[in-house]
């Protein structure tokens, strides 16, 4: 046989993009490619791409341009755009970059090996398409190579919701679930592969019907599998947050006490502007209720700040409803008006309004974070380790509410879930000792 070809994989944007990055290149693997972590001396290169932020989307074009050196060294390397800006601009990448061989849309990575092939027979491929069959269901079965203690799965994929601001549905399609069954194999052959934690994926997780007791249901099976032990789920939408998830959250010893929940504003006119089909008040008894089943879980967030049409009253309330909910994690980002957006065609908020907002929520939510960090001293955690310190002796892992734990344990293994008192909390981490 041949010497295997090096495949670069970059992946941007969120945990789906993860997951479909291991799925993309074990799809290639049949057409010989091994993985690579340096793009110098790849034979393919694929950008797995986000398009949620102007920001995000235009990397992708400054990254493209640097491989032009790569490929004038090697006339073999292809290159490809995978994810949300290949589905979103695939035709436009092939005109403005033509070092571009191939664009792969999110739902069509089954097809990625036909479309290296025909790239290689030195055509230019692109799939766009919402393929009427489950990719999932196409994609070769996983290897069973030994896996780092925590995965990722993705269970659910696009969105029907069609935030004002939001590209999401339009990237990745209409909502889907996978069915209960594949979910279930899938995770047990990662757990007999050495994984501990699995997190569910999907845009809208917990719009899940691929069960027919949706997620919670699905929890519940998965928490049966021997070996195990934590389940976590991202990212949900509040109006899909269903008496039966949360009762899952107070009964399921596995499911981990964390819920990232995004309200994106705590103003009622903008949240109605913004589509999202919810109040703030209704989010509020929403949290009350969550936390009533499950009261030490963490909740998490997202926020935008400067949305078409936010005056300083409505972000006021957006100030508002952080102090109330006291969150112990969260993103907040500024308004990006994306293409073909309804938002995007409304009156923008000053560029230095937008900054000034986003500076002080994130002070808020920087001093927030803190606090429900601090006091988890002197609390005994269980902590999932996943590496090695940067100092000898040194594990890191992560606790049941996700903080990251610094642990002075040279006997302790990559994967071992053990009880660790904190003793101290610093700005993004905490550290412990064995109990
Ligand atoms: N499906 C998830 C989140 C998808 S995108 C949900 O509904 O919550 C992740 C986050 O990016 C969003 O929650 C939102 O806060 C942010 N975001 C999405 N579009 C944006 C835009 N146009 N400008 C700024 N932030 C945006
Ligand atoms: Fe985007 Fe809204 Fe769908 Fe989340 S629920 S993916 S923010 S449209
Ligand atoms: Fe980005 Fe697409 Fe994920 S736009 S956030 S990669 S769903």
């Amino acid at each position: 046989m041949s010497a295997p070809r090096k495949l670069f994989i970059k992946t941007y944007g969120c945990q789906m993009n993860v997951y479909d990055s291991e799925r993309m290149a074990e799809a290639l693997a049949p057409r010989g490619y091994v993985q690579t972590d340096s793009a110098d001396d790849a034979d393919m290169i694929v950008l797995n791409t986000c398009h949620i932020r102007e920001k995000a989307a235009e990397k992708v074009y400054s990254e493209l341009g640097r491989f032009r050196a790569l490929k004038d060294a090697n006339p073999d390397l292809k290159i490809g755009v995978a994810g949300c800006v290949a589905q979103a601009e695939g035709e436009e990448i092939m005109r403005r970059q033509p070092l571009v061989d191939l664009v792969v849309g999110p739902q069509s990575y089954h097809r990625l090996p036909a479309l290296e092939a025909k790239a290689r027979a030195g055509r230019k491929a692109l799939d766009t398409d919402f393929p009427e069959e489950d990719k999932f269901g196409d994609l070769p079965a996983r290897p069973k190579a030994r896996r780092a203690p925590s995965a990722f799965l993705t269970v659910q994929e696009g969105c029907d919701k069609f935030c004002a601001f939001c590209v999401v549905p339009y990237t990745r399609g209409a909502e889907m679930s996978r069915p209960a069954a594949r979910v279930l194999s899938e995770a047990r052959d990662l757990v007999e592969r050495g994984v501990r934690e699995i997190t569910l994926l999907g845009q809208n997780v917990n719009a899940y019907h691929g069960h027919p007791g949706g997620l919670a249901g699905l929890i519940r099976e998965l928490a049966a599998i021997d070996g195990l032990a934590r389940i976590r789920f991202t990212t949900s939408h509040p109006n899909d947050m269903d008496d039966a998830l949360i009762a899952a959250h107070g009964e399921v010893e596995k499911l981990m006490p964390y819920l990232h929940l995004p309200v994106q504003s705590g103003s009622d006119r903008v949240l109605k502007a913004m589509n999202r089909k919810h109040s703030a008040e209704s989010y509020v008894r929403l949290i009350e209720r969550i936390r009533a089943a499950r009261p030490d879980i963490l909740l998490s967030g997202d926020f935008i700040v400067g949305f078409p049409g936010e005056t300083e009253a409505d972000f006021q309330q957006t100030l508002a409803l952080v102090e109330a909910v006291e969150y112990g994690q969260c993103y907040s980002f500024k308004y990006s008006p994306r293409p073909g957006t309804p938002a995007a065609e409304r009156a923008h908020v000053d560029e230095a309004v937008k900054d000034d907002r986003l500076q002080r929520l994130q002070a808020l939510l920087k001093r927030q974070q803190r606090a429900v960090q601090d006091r988890m001293v002197g609390r005994t955690v269980s902590v999932l380790f996943e590496k090695p310190g940067r100092e000898a002796g040194q594990m890191v892992g992560k606790s049941d509410h996700l903080h990251s734990v610094f642990v002075d344990a040279p006997q302790v293994a990559v994967g071992d879930l053990r009880a660790v008192r904190i003793t101290a909390s610093a700005p993004n981490s905490l550290a412990g000792t064995l109990v």
